[in-house]
């Protein structure tokens, strides 16, 4: 059987048509690229800011190539689902805390060893040395590529209790944990009962009571009005929260050159924006929780903050193996 050239065109466009919605886009075949940036905090955080910044500067340096779309608050994708999404390519950039990366890799675990880090000084430079950065590119083999660390800040504790200055005042209490093992093993070495919860959730867990209390940083609890349902914040600065921009790697090696270099350029830059601002946005959260007055600031001395190392210590022990003795010595470097 003959076929006239028109039905041979018109086959042809359904064949090619066909393909197209078979097939995601290539990040190439699409104009403008759309890049969605989505996580699960407020806009007036450091992420939150970080996250404009860096749609700001990649649309200035790539004008008409790329458009950037950011999904705060848990809008697009929450905790459980926003790692899955990058791999699935809905979104192309994530920045979890970095506690919620241990089903990808273990080594990422370091950050959550309580009172590791003296301040966010010494986290910045872990960061920076050979053994942080090389935990970027801990989980290609997964499909994921790390772009950059922002900061949030050091975690502090709250609870429904008057009184909490020293370990035996959390005995029994039911904290929401974000999903990492070691907080869970934190936790438990207190003597009290961990919860892994999205953040989304956390507030209305915090006011029905389904949990006494969490940990986190001035900035989240501020933002998310934590300190309107708790009665005491201590300040212990434990740990920290900070996050790794992470993307999919298979999308990102298959962007045009050009594009890649100058979302690389935005990302330093954006970086070095938002780890600025950091402190500062923690520090005035702080000084406005204490402004509102309803939860009380409880400041430590040097032997209540020491009871909490102590209590807190078996937990290095039990992840020393899956984190590895080197990376935990090149961590401890950071301290002044
Ligand atoms: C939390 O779940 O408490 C934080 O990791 C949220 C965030 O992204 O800062």
């Amino acid at each position: 059987m003959t076929t006239t050239p028109s039905i041979r065109r018109r086959g042809l466009a359904a064949a090619i048509l066909g393909a197209a919605l078979a097939l995601p886009m290539s990040a190439a075949a699409q104009s403008p690229i759309i890049v969605k940036f989505s996580h699960v905090v407020a806009e007036k955080t450091p992420k939150g800011m970080g996250a404009l910044k860096f749609k700001e500067l990649a649309e200035q340096k790539l004008p008409g190539k790329v458009q950037v779309q950011v999904f705060p608050s848990s809008q697009l994708f929450g905790d459980a689902k926003e790692l899955e999404a990058v791999l699935l390519g809905d979104v192309q950039l994530i920045a979890p805390s970095l506690s919620k990366f241990d089903r990808y890799t273990k080594k990422i675990q370091v950050f959550d060893l309580p009172f590791l880090f003296d301040d966010i000084g010494a986290v910045d430079a872990f960061q920076a040395s050979p053994a942080g950065k090389g935990l970027l590119t801990s989980m290609t083999n997964r499909g994921l590529t790390g772009l950059a660390y922002w900061h949030n800040g050091m975690k502090q504790l709250s609870t429904d209790k008057d009184q909490l200055k020293r370990p035996e005042d959390v005995k029994g209490l039911k904290f929401r944990i974000q999903a990492s093992d070691v907080l869970e093993a934190q936790f438990r070495a207190l003597g009290a009962n961990p919860q892994k919860m999205a953040f989304s959730e956390v507030y209305q867990a915090l006011q029905t009571g389904v949990v006494d209390g969490q940990e986190n940083t001035w900035s989240n609890i501020y933002s998310q009005k934590f300190h309107e349902v708790q009665k005491t914040i201590a300040e212990t600065n434990h740990g920290v929260i900070d996050y790794m921009v992470v993307t999919n790697t298979k999308w990102w090696d298959g962007l045009p050159a050009d594009v890649r270099k100058g979302l690389s350029e935005a990302m330093a830059e954006a970086t070095a924006y938002s780890n600025k601002l950091a402190e500062d946005i923690n520090q005035d959260d702080k000084k406005k929780i204490e402004a509102a007055g309803k939860a009380k600031i409880q400041k430590l001395g040097k032997d209540d903050v020491a009871a909490w190392r102590k209590a807190m210590e078996p937990v290095w022990k039990k992840f020393e193996g899956d984190i590895g003795r080197d990376l935990i010595e090149a961590a401890l470097k950071s301290n002044k």
